[in-house]
């Protein structure tokens, strides 16, 4: 079976990707190898932040790794929060992001938006891929639903009209970004590793 690394801090991820792999292909997480650090991200686009961060991990541990990146891009704030997704507000407070969105567009009518990951695969010092994964919609006027996380309670995702904080996980998570990328990702790792 080949190994491969997820160079994710995150615990939710990581149980979500291992649920979609075949048999062929076993995921280490960075607890499996004990990496408690806290991974460089100083990019300026979610492609330089996930090849900074599945290089870090490569450069530690010399096996092929994956990490990802992920934002908010709102057409009306000019792609605004994007890679600035999670501290928009200045702190990681979720409640407050989503509050600066709502007011910024506060009587705008254009409100689309999307949500997009980039998965960055690193095979050796010299060889990695980038797969993508987008879920457009709306912004809504105001907050709404506890479920999911980030701006969840603020997207209003294309062909329905609850936020994905109202709809079930399970429909979030046929059609995210995240599901998306991570589709593409499984694909290739399948077609290469068997
Ligand atoms: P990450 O790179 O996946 O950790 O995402 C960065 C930030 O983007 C998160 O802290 C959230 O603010 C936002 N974000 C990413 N994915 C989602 C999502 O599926 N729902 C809501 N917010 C998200």
């Amino acid at each position: 079976m080949k190994k491969i690394l997820f160079a994710s801090q995150n615990k939710s991820k990581v149980s979500e990707l291992i649920l979609l792999t075949d048999t062929y292909l076993e995921i280490l997480t960075l607890a499996d190898l004990s990496y408690t650090k806290e991974i460089p991200e100083t990019g300026e686009t979610l492609e330089e932040n996930a090849l900074q961060k599945a290089k870090t991990i490569y450069n530690t541990f010399h096996i092929p790794c994956f990490s990802d990146d992920s934002g908010l891009f709102i057409d009306n704030l000019n792609g605004e929060p994007g890679v600035h997704s999670a501290h928009y507000s200045g702190n990681r407070d979720h409640g407050q992001n989503n509050q600066l969105v709502l007011d910024k567009l506060h009587g705008a009518s254009n409100r689309k938006a999307h949500f997009k990951t980039i998965f960055c695969l690193v095979l050796s010092p010299d060889e990695y891929h980038f797969f993508e994964g987008e879920v457009h919609g709306q912004i809504a006027t105001e907050s709404k639903g506890n479920g999911g996380f980030g701006y969840d309670p603020i997207f209003i995702p294309e062909g329905y009209s609850s936020t994905f904080g109202e709809l079930n996980s399970s429909v979030k998570a046929r059609f995210s970004h995240r599901a998306r990328a991570t589709q593409k990702l499984i694909k290739f790792l399948a077609e290469s590793f068997k």
